[in-house]
């Protein structure tokens, strides 16, 4: 018998599927190309997907178990083992063959998830694949050439909103989730422990395009004093001079487009070391991911978490960019009705946003079945981000959710908003 929330995961899995379907609905050449160095051929996400769905779900997260690929050619597809650079060189199946090999695995993952009473798995595997699908955007913004992907979600415009700052009084919140609250969230986000967070100030809405381009033109990447001198260092290495993608003369080139920079967008593709240096520039600060979670998910009034921002309903074109339709995160102040209880807008899609936090477990960690989802990174050279990105699914992102990367990338959607001491 199939519980509502096994109902809730087919239709996350179904959705996965028809993402990834439509980001490789392209030539072979276009799916076997590395289109960046630092990103997999889009024939490779496409069987690893499924070679992880299978892996988790139809041999229990046992590899030993004999499976429906020879083991040689699953350990292409095996993300410890073989480096995104790497992956192209490699005898990878073609789109057909992922394709087909793909249908055969989801066919029987279905059969079973009728059968299972513990639907957490399924929940994990249909977030991996959305994961891999923004992954995938990542890359087809990277591409070089005419655009292959047009947008498919219209966004609501924006509205002259304050750029000011909401105050977020001091004291005890509930960061992280259980189980029980949220079935579908990872290791990294529980459990669910109380914390007491000083009060704080921060940004009603995310750092806009307009207001980086006052920074850029202030002469913000030419003066160390507003960079960290590990950010100074990168900086001068990687000849930054602008968020990646724009181009000096008000132009940017995304999937293909060359436009106009939208100045009321949120800015993106930005690294961790530049967001430190614009909050300087601006005489603020990143928000710690603690105080980043109370302004998202805590409700003052009645002194428990919300589940999302703006309440308990579950996220819809009315409240939020998510999804990757729009291929761009909405003009700031385009979401009203999305705001937190606070009154802060736009935590939830659009842009991640970079805190100043470390990858570290909260008090009480335990892994999941994917014992090597995050327990691996602990303690690495990464900084935390929130809320999604216009290019993130809904069954991804939870204000709970953490992602990380390192403080020198930029190929994935990073914004930032602002902090300040009380
Ligand atoms: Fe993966």
């Amino acid at each position: 018998m199939t519980t509502p929330d096994a109902d809730q995961v087919a239709r996350d899995l179904t959705s996965a599927r028809a993402r990834t379907t439509w980001l490789t609905d392209l030539d072979e050449s276009e799916l076997r190309a590395q289109h960046s160095p630092i990103m997999s051929p889009l024939v490779w996400d496409l069987a690893h997907v499924a070679q992880q769905e299978e892996l988790w779900l139809l041999r229990g997260g046992v590899a030993d178990r004999p499976g429906l690929l020879p083991p040689h050619v699953e350990s292409l597809y095996d993300a410890f083992q073989h480096s995104r650079a790497d992956r192209p060189s490699l005898p990878l199946m073609p789109p057909v063959e992922a394709r087909r090999y793909g249908h055969e695995v989801r066919g029987r993952v279905l059969d079973l998830l009728e059968r299972s009473d513990d639907v957490f798995p399924f929940a994990m595997v249909a977030q991996h694949e959305e994961q891999h699908d923004e992954t995938m955007l990542a890359t087809l913004q990277l591409r070089a050439g005419a655009a292959v992907l047009l947008p498919r979600a219209p966004l609501p415009a924006g509205r002259r909103v304050p750029r000011d700052a909401v105050t977020v009084p001091g004291g005890e919140v509930v960061i992280g989730v259980d189980a029980a609250a949220e079935p579908g969230s990872l290791d990294n986000e529980r459990p669910a422990h109380a914390v007491d967070v000083p009060g704080f100030r921060i940004g009603r809405v995310p750092v806009t395009n307009a207001e980086w381009a006052g920074f850029v033109a202030d002469g913000g990447y030419d003066q160390p004093r507003w960079w960290s001198a590990r950010g100074w260092q990168h900086r001068l290495e990687a000849a930054l001079e602008r968020p990646m993608s724009w181009h000096g003369d008000g132009t940017r080139t995304r999937f293909g487009v060359t436009e106009d920079v939208p100045p009321d967008e949120p800015v993106q593709h930005v690294t961790f070391f530049e967001a430190e240096a614009y909050a300087a520039w601006a005489g603020a600060r990143l928000p710690t991911e603690l105080e980043w979670e109370k302004a998202c998910v805590w409700d003052p009034a009645l002194g428990r978490r919300r589940r999302w921002p703006w309440g308990d309903e579950r996220p819809s074109d009315a409240v939020t960019n998510l999804g990757g339709g729009a291929l761009r995160p909405a003009e700031v102040g385009a979401y009203p009705g999305g705001a937190s209880a606070y009154g802060v807008e736009q935590m939830i899609g659009d842009v991640w946003e970079w805190t100043s936090s470390d990858l570290t477990p909260w008090p009480g960690f335990t892994t999941m079945l994917y014992a090597d989802y995050t327990a691996p990174f602990f303690g690495g050279d990464f900084k935390i981000l929130r809320g999604g990105a216009w290019a993130t699914a809904t069954a991804t992102v939870r204000p709970s959710f953490r992602n990380w990367d390192h403080p020198y990338r930029r190929q994935i959607f990073t914004g930032l908003r602002l902090a300040w001491d009380l």
